[in-house]
């Protein structure tokens, strides 16, 4: 059972359920749409630690955990389109990601599945893809076969545009991909949840625009330490920003704390 510590003190709730209620397709404003993050860290603020093995950053398993991941999934089963890193592609393809876009893949999340469907939303959400190199491997590409995916770039290599569109992408190009840009891709594509699941570059893109809506951060009770390590954002800001708590669940399970956040613009 989760407990919530706020808005309301004392009431106890099954984790099932608890993001799937909050019809994050449904809350945007007319030719809007909703932008949201969602992060697990330590209690120190480490999303990923530098894998010296691997020889990349990963998210620990230490802090990892089956029921984050029921929310994750709940997160995505609202999703229109997931907002993802090329780098994210590139793990996908050497299996080394956790594979993408979950919703419905196995018994446990059968609900989420049906709940889309009920909603009238596709099978999967679509992939929208922020690569300066569009280094994106096609076998990567190949595991995302039944959805539409958008790549965002700054690249004008148009050998690899059209090596990317003959497989079916469709390629946004830019001089520069920033938050502005990706929103208003976003809303021209008439997507109304998007579901940003990159790391801190793709969302400190973001946020240098405002153009993120609401953040849910999973702290979980662990210090992680660590001197390469990788935080939520990562990167310069215009301006400091501010959060407003909106909802906060108390695991104590697993000792970690599901919270969400408004990004105050
Ligand atoms: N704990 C958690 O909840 C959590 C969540 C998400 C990710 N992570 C971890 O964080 C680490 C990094 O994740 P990530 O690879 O998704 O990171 P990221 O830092 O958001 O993305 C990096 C890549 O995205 C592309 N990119 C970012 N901003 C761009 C822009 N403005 N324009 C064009 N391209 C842009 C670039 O691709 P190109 O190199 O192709 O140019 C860049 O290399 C991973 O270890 C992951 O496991 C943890």
């Amino acid at each position: 059972m989760l407990k919530q510590v706020y808005p309301k003190c004392d009431v106890s709730r099954p984790l099932e359920g608890a993001y799937l209620a909050l019809n994050l397709h449904q809350q945007a404003a007319e030719g809007d749409v909703l932008v949201y993050a969602n992060y697990i860290a330590s209690l120190d603020g480490r999303i990923a630690l530098f894998d010296e093995v691997l020889g990349e950053y990963t998210v620990p398993k230490s802090i990892a955990n089956g029921r984050d991941w029921r929310l994750y999934q709940e997160l995505a089963g609202q999703a229109d389109v997931m907002l993802t890193s090329a780098r994210y592609f590139r793990q996908l393809a050497e299996d080394k990601a956790q594979d993408l876009l979950p919703v419905g893949s196995g018994e446990k999340y059968a609900d989420i599945k049906a709940w889309r469907e009920k909603q009238g939303l596709k099978a999967q959400p679509d992939v929208m893809v922020l690569s300066h190199s569009l280094d994106i491997p096609l076998k990567a590409l190949a595991k995302v076969q039944d959805r539409q995916v958008i790549v965002l770039t700054s690249s004008q290599d148009e050998a690899k545009v059209d090596a990317l569109k003959q497989a079916g992408v469709q390629v946004l190009q830019t001089n520069d991909v920033t938050g502005q840009f990706v929103r208003q891709a976003l809303i021209d594509l008439n997507y109304r949840s998007a579901y940003l699941i990159a790391g801190p570059q793709v969302h400190s893109t973001l946020m240098a625009d405002s153009c993120v809506d609401e953040l849910f951060l999973t702290t979980h009770f662990t210090l992680l330490g660590g001197t390469k390590v990788s935080g939520l954002v990562d990167a310069n800001l215009p301006q400091a920003q501010s959060m407003r708590l909106l909802s906060a669940y108390l695991d104590a399970d697993q000792q970690q704390i599901f919270q969400r956040f408004a990004y105050v613009k």
